[in-house]
């Protein structure tokens, strides 16, 4: 397992494991004790595997499980913002891997879809450290050669594509590359009005109607847009409403059950 060339240039460093709790969490500890940043955290397998709001990520050997902390990555306004960074970093890797297929598009906030099928999910944390800014970690989890069944959405995997470039081992030097040239798109916030026009340009269900549902309760409109701090910005008739977190259903683009999701760092 090895990371790019630009991000090996730019200093990222790579800890690889065979079995963790989760790659999130150990790159959390890591930063408790004092790492500076800019490492990736790469486990085989996970046995505690984290997804949004509180559920499980299923992580058997076979797919990519990987974490990168950073510490104070932006001003703790411009944090969210990262979900966006790393989902466009590894649309891009992925983009790498497959060409520019048509079925590939993002679901608002960091999902990956291969023709409606969910390909990856992203998990982003943030913690204080006393007296030293914050820690934040992306973690990135991205079905190689299997996805989890039974699922209540439509999942799908490279292997499954059809794509020989179908191991971790694939994923990872892109990702961590294109991760590195997004920061520097990002410029700690600076440039998320560039970040946020890439993503658009690659979104699923803009102009389309749209159910979002948010804890007990959901909503139905027509996806506008993404506002300039990403929050999805819902048309109900004559008046709009700024989402910051909620599970995105995209009627038109579903092959199963809708899927859905939110980000951690946005709450
Ligand atoms: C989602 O629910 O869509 C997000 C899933 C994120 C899974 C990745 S795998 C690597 C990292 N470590 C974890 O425990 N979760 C993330």
């Amino acid at each position: 397992m090895e990371l790019g060339a630009s991000a090996k240039a730019a200093s990222y460093r790579l800890i690889v494991c065979d079995s963790v709790g989760s790659t999130n969490e150990e790159a959390m500890r890591l930063a408790r004790e004092g790492d500076p940043g800019g490492v990736w955290l790469v486990a085989r397998e996970q046995v505690e595997g984290r997804g949004r709001r509180g559920r499980t990520w299923s992580s058997p050997p076979g797919n990519l499980y990987a974490s990168l902390l950073l510490i104070d990555a932006a001003p703790p306004e411009h944090l969210p913002e990262l979900g966006f960074v790393a989902c466009l970093a590894l649309f891009n890797a992925v983009r790498g891997i497959l060409g520019a297929d048509p079925r590939l598009g993002l679901k608002w906030p960091n999902d990956i879809l291969f023709n409606g099928a969910k390909l990856s999910g992203i998990l982003l944390e943030s913690s204080p450290l006393p007296g030293r800014g914050t820690a934040c970690v992306a973690g990135f989890g991205v079905n190689c050669r299997w996805h989890p069944a039974s699922l209540p959405y439509a999942a799908t995997d490279l292997a499954s594509i059809g794509t020989v470039l179908n191991a971790p081992e694939d994923v990872l030097p892109r990702l961590s590359d294109a991760m590195a040239q997004m920061l520097q798109v990002w410029a700690k916030g600076a440039g998320f009005a560039e970040i946020r026009k890439r993503w658009l340009a690659n979104a699923l269900g803009l102009g389309e109607p749209i159910r979002v549902a948010l804890g007990t309760s959901s909503i139905l409109g027509v996806f506008e847009r993404i506002d300039s701090r990403g929050r999805l910005i819902l048309r109900q008739g004559n008046k709009t409403q700024a989402i910051e977190a909620g599970d995105v259903f995209l009627p038109r683009h579903s092959t199963a059950s809708p899927q859905s999701d939110r980000t951690a760092c946005s709450g």
